[in-house]
Order: C-alpha cells, then structure tokens, then sequence
C-alpha cells in the first residue's frame, strides 16, 4: 500500500500533482492539506475514483500541531511512503518596506513548515523498505530577484535543505527530490505578476508531470539535485 502526503492541495501546482498521481497504479492512498476545504473537495473532484482520498484541512504554520497531524495520518494509515511539500507562500516586499510578520509568514509556510513535517514524517518513513519526498522550491531560490529577498532567501534553504537531507537519509533509502519551477500559471504567480497574461507562461500540470516522472520512473538518478523545470519554448 502507497500512501502519499500532499500539501498545497487546494489548487495550483499541487492540485494538478494530485490529480496526475490519481491516476499512477502505485498510489492507494492520498493525504491533501490545506487550509481552503472548497479547493481540497475540487481537486478531490477532479482526480481519479479509483484512488481512496482524504483531506485535511489544516494551516501548515502551526507548526507546533504537526506531528500530532502526521501521527494520526500514521495511524490510519500503517504507513507514509511519498511525501509532497508543495505549499508555498509568497507576499514579495522591498527590504525597506518588509515587516517581521511579512519575513516570518514566508519562512514559516516555506521552510519551517516543510522541515517539520518532513522530520515528523521521516520517522516512520525510516520504518519503509524505501520511501521518497518531494519538496518544490523555486528558480528564485537560486537566481537574484530584487523586491523577492524574503520569498528567494526562504526557496533557497528549501534546496539546501533538500540537498542535506538527500545525503542524510539515503541510508534508510528515503529519495530526496528538489523540484524548483520557473514562471508557472496559478494564484501565486498572479500575485507576484499581475499584469502577465497566464496563458504565455508554464502550466501547472507541466511541473505535475515532471513531479509524476520522478515518483514514478525508477530508472532516473536525480535525487539530491536543484531541478529546474522551466519552458524553454515559451
Ligand atoms: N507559480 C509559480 O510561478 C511558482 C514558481 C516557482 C515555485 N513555485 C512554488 O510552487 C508551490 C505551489 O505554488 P503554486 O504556484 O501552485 O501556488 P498557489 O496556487 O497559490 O498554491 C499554494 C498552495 O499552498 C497552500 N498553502 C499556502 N499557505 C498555507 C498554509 N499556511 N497552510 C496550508 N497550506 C497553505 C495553499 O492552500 P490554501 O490557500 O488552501 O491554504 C495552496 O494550495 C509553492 O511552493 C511555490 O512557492 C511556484
């Protein structure tokens, strides 16, 4: 039995990565959290029936009630094989202009979060023959964006701390992958580039397929790396 964690379900790239891993014969069961339950119950509706789906509705920054969440998911369950940190936040501000609760929000939902759910998680992944998480940074997180330093600087410990980890717990066989997206179209980019019209950029499902593949085809070796999914074409 695969069960797979999902965060950032309730649309965007998320969403489009459940509905795509719906589909995968090797996924049983599927976790969506998030914070928005009408957005978690559309992508519910747009995945395959043939999987058993459960949605969580839950603020990932309180981070204090995350274990308890991951040990009742454990315990349904009998066992977290994938896990998909896909939520992410950003409200980019000008050095001068930023606030304490502005850096905070964003480390907190980007990075505090997805390291403390990722090591609730680990200790029963650590329990699997093999086991593989995903978390999704950003092409910010390595390339300057002035006006973004909160947003960049919270993406780039996001693939540090992917490409710790996959050294760390290559030992209880657990595959770290790091997904960095350019411009993708979804209510994250709009914030961040309001006038750009959605259809000129990437698609969510695109980083979806390039998430299913690394999930999916064994025979590929990029655990531990900055992958960059970016349309060339575009
Ligand atoms: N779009 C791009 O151009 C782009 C480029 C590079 C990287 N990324 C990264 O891709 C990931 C997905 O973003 P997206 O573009 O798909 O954005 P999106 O459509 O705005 O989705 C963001 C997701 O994160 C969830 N989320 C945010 N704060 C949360 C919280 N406190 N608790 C629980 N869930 C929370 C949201 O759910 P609720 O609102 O329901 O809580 C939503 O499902 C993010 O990590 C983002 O940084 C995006």
């Amino acid at each position: 039995m695969t069960t797979v964690i999902i965060t950032g379900a309730s649309r965007g790239i998320g969403r489009a990565t459940a509905v795509k891993l719906s589909h995968c014969s090797q996924v049983d069961n599927m976790v969506l959290i998030a914070t928005n339950y009408d957005g978690l119950l559309e992508t519910q509706r747009q995945m395959s029936s043939g999987v058993h789906s459960e949605l969580i509705v839950f603020d990932l920054s309180q981070l204090w009630n995350i274990d308890q969440m991951v040990q009742s998911i454990y315990d349904k369950y009998g066992s977290i094989d994938w896990l998909l940190n896909i939520a992410g936040y950003a409200d980019p501000q000008l050095l001068l202009d930023t606030t304490i609760d502005n850096l905070s929000q964003t480390f907190t939902v980007n990075f505090f979060s997805m390291a403390i759910l990722t090591k609730a998680v680990v200790k029963f992944m650590k329990l699997n023959e093999q086991s593989q998480i995903v978390n999704v940074a950003s092409t910010a997180g390595s390339t300057p964006r002035p006006g973004w330093s909160a947003y960049a600087a919270s993406k780039a410990a996001v693939i540090n701390f992917s490409e710790t980890l996959s050294e760390e717990l290559a030992e209880y066989h657990i595959a770290v992958y790091c997904v960095s997206p350019g411009r993708t179209a979804t209510d994250l980019r709009k914030r961040l580039a309001p006038e750009e019209d959605p259809t000129t950029i990437m698609q969510p499902e695109d980083v979806a397929y390039t998430i299913y593949t690394l999930l999916t085809d064994e025979t590929q070796c990029l655990a531990g790396q900055d992958l960059i999914v970016r349309n060339k074409k575009m």
